[in-house]
């Protein structure tokens, strides 16, 4: 069991729906939380809601899919706090459409923010790790990165691509006291899912999760240091199951998968 107190911790996607409770629930803890995203007024509105929490919090107003991003955020906790002791992956896209109606250019964006970018911020934060030969990375995959979901097909591979990276990273940095996780939520109640997917998950009774429930859980995962945890139940057993029956599964999500199509933008 870690305890989080007066850690370094690099919270990318903070300004979102899952990040922001996240900040909010690692603060009980009394860490150093370097917050990022894109937007300043985002990120400004967060710190206001987050006076009086324990603990120290910066704004690190960056895009993670440019070098210049990822250089700011190390540059900036290395400013506030001399240095960094976690990094949790949060940012990321989604989109609910039909693959083929996919414009190559959104294909590229999500792949850049929830594979790409997270490897590349990785690589980053580790050169202080090693030397330092303590930290842990937490990456923030989904149900989707072990269930291919018809309609999410770039994001379900987005998810599927983190997982692998997690577990081969993980297996990289065995000799050493890094320590890598993949934690996996099943849906969300955050404005990641467009109203169009709020429509497709009442009609298909799709569980939905609230933000402060999965950031508990997602702290609870990392004291524990969990390697990989999947959050929420059937969905976690749905998970074993496609992975060793995949055609039960082809087979279950046939009907839902013809009334999702309903629902696609
Ligand atoms: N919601 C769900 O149903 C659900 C379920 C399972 C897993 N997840 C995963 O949980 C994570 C958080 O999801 P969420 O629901 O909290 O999403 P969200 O509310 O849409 O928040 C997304 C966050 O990512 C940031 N972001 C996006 N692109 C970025 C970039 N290029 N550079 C820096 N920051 C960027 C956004 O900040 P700015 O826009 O200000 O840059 C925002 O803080 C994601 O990885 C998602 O895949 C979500």
């Amino acid at each position: 069991m870690a305890s989080l107190t007066e850690q370094r911790i690099i919270l990318t996607g903070a300004t979102g729906g899952i990040g922001s409770e996240l900040a909010k629930q690692l603060l009980l803890h009394n860490c150093k939380l370097g917050l990022v995203g894109r937007s300043e007024d985002k990120l400004e509105q967060l710190i206001s809601q987050l006076k009086g929490e324990k603990g120290q919090v910066i704004a690190i107003a960056a895009d993670i899919t440019l070098p210049e991003g990822r250089k700011k955020i190390v540059e900036q906790m290395k400013t506030a706090f001399d240095g960094h002791d976690m990094l949790i992956n949060t940012a990321g896209l989604m989109d609910f459409t039909s693959f083929v109606e996919q414009t190559d250019e959104r294909i590229e964006a999500v792949f850049a923010t929830n594979v790409i970018a997270p490897m590349q911020l990785c690589k980053k934060v580790l050169p202080y790790m090693l030397e330092q030969n303590k930290g842990h990375i937490i990456n923030i995959g989904s149900t989707f990165g072990s269930i291919g979901f018809a309609w999410f097909t770039s994001y379900s591979t987005t998810k599927f691509a983190l997982r692998g990276f997690s577990q081969a990273l993980r297996r990289e940095l065995a000799e050493t006291d890094i320590k890598i996780s993949y934690i996996a939520p099943r849906a969300v109640k955050t404005s990641l899912n467009s109203s169009a997917v709020y429509n497709m998950a009442e009609q298909v009774k799709m569980n939905m999760d609230t933000p402060e429930k999965v950031a508990k859980n997602i702290v609870h995962s990392i004291i524990k240091e969990h390697k990989e945890k999947y959050l929420g139940f059937p969905e976690s057993l749905f998970v074993r199951i496609n992975a060793i029956l995949p055609g039960v599964v082809d087979k279950a999500t046939r009907s839902q998968n013809k009334l999702s199509k309903k629902f696609i933008q």
